[in-house]
């Protein structure tokens, strides 16, 4: 299990470094993309900007891109120093994740993407830069705009997916049954991805074992995550952990 701002780091055979983290007290799970050499590395959901600039440059690395699964504040803690400390940082999001009419301003923050997608729901997009390529997928159901992104052996869920629930579905902005639209669709798409790849939960919480894994693989993940076990709209409403447990 990480420590708190510990990086995990695996190489892969196509040069892609895949660095994982969990930062901040709700144990928020942080994946990056590195590319040495193209100088590329992107952040997946940045919180603890110090943790990262130092971790990187420790390594001779700067980020050159973040990427956001949703802008809600636990999800974005990080890019505000980012930004201010990188010069040229590409900041990106789904648009309908920085909808102006979003009321919950507690909940949300404002952020300034340097570039959106803008996809349509449980569609995919292709993203790369740097050699490294990851597969968007527009996720609405726990916020608005919410994505995955999967590619290089790892599928970062966000709030969608946990290893063993999935983000809440009470707080501005989130629906139920679009929530359980976007977990059908990611079951499917899970099924397509090579079984031991791993799944990035948006935070580190329990596993059906009673122990806290920072991942599971998606065969793990698709044999027991509980919200991808509910196939029917009715099982997955009444999940217990859609209404508090975030
Ligand atoms: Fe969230």
């Amino acid at each position: 299990m990480l420590a708190r701002g510990e990086f995990h780091r695996t190489s892969l055979d196509d040069g892609v470094e895949v660095w994982v983290t969990q930062m901040g007290s709700m144990m928020n799970m942080n994946t990056a993309f590195i590319n040495r050499a193209t100088g590329t590395v992107a952040l997946v959901d940045p919180y603890d900007a110090k943790g990262w600039l130092s971790g990187l440059a420790a390594e001779g690395l700067t980020p050159t891109h973040i990427l956001l699964t949703h802008t809600h504040r636990d999800h974005t803690v990080g890019v505000k120093r980012l930004v201010r400390s990188v010069p040229d940082l590409e900041v990106w999001g789904h648009e309908e994740s920085v909808s102006s009419s979003l009321l919950g301003l507690v909940l949300f923050k404002k952020i300034e993407l340097t570039h959106s997608w803008s996809h349509e729901a449980h569609t995919s997009v292709e993203w790369s830069s740097g050699g490294i390529e990851l597969t968007v997928t527009h996720s609405p159901g726990h916020a608005p705009g919410h994505v995955t992104l999967h590619g290089h052996g790892i599928y970062h869920a966000g709030d969608l997916l946990f290893t063993a629930k999935s983000g809440r579905v009470d707080l501005p902005g989130g629906d139920s049954v679009t929530q359980w639209h976007s977990i059908s669709h990611a079951r499917g798409l899970l099924q397509t991805l090579p079984p031991e790849w791993r799944l990035i939960p948006g935070h580190r919480y329990e596993w059906i074992d009673g122990t806290t894994p920072d991942w599971v693989t998606i065969e793990q993940a698709l044999a027991h995550n509980h919200a991808l076990n509910a196939t029917e709209l009715e099982e997955f409403d009444a999940l217990p952990f859609l209404r508090f447990d975030d």
